[in-house]
């Protein structure tokens, strides 16, 4: 388990909701969509797009910007059914601190 801020606040997320942080020397993006929290590999599994510029949509997939594939975060898996996974990470949000289970 890794500590990523001691608060929401302390997360860079940009527009999109993405924040890419470095921990334990992976690229991975913390998510933010509402009152929940989602860590994923920066990497599209696809073809290496870069995921901290994609987005999420409405139903709470990240989108890569390169060629639009949607990633459920939760599983990691291609919303189309394609074998492509992304690692996802669990992120707990607690009272002293968000944590990425690693
Ligand atoms: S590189 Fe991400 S969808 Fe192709």
């Amino acid at each position: 388990m890794i500590k990523i801020a001691n608060s929401p606040e302390e997360i860079n997320f940009n527009g999109e909701g993405i924040a890419l942080v470095t921990l334990a020397g992976k690229q991975i993006c913390i998510i933010r969509n509402g009152d929940n929290y989602y860590a994923c590999s920066a990497t599209c599994p696809h073809a290496s797009g870069d995921l901290a510029k994609g987005y999420i949509d409405v139903l709470g997939n990240i989108v890569c910007p390169v060629h639009q594939y949607k990633f459920n975060l939760k599983n990691g898996r291609h919303t189309g059914g394609e074998p492509y996974f992304l690692k996802t990470y669990q992120v707990q949000n607690q009272k002293d601190g968000i944590f990425l289970i690693i």
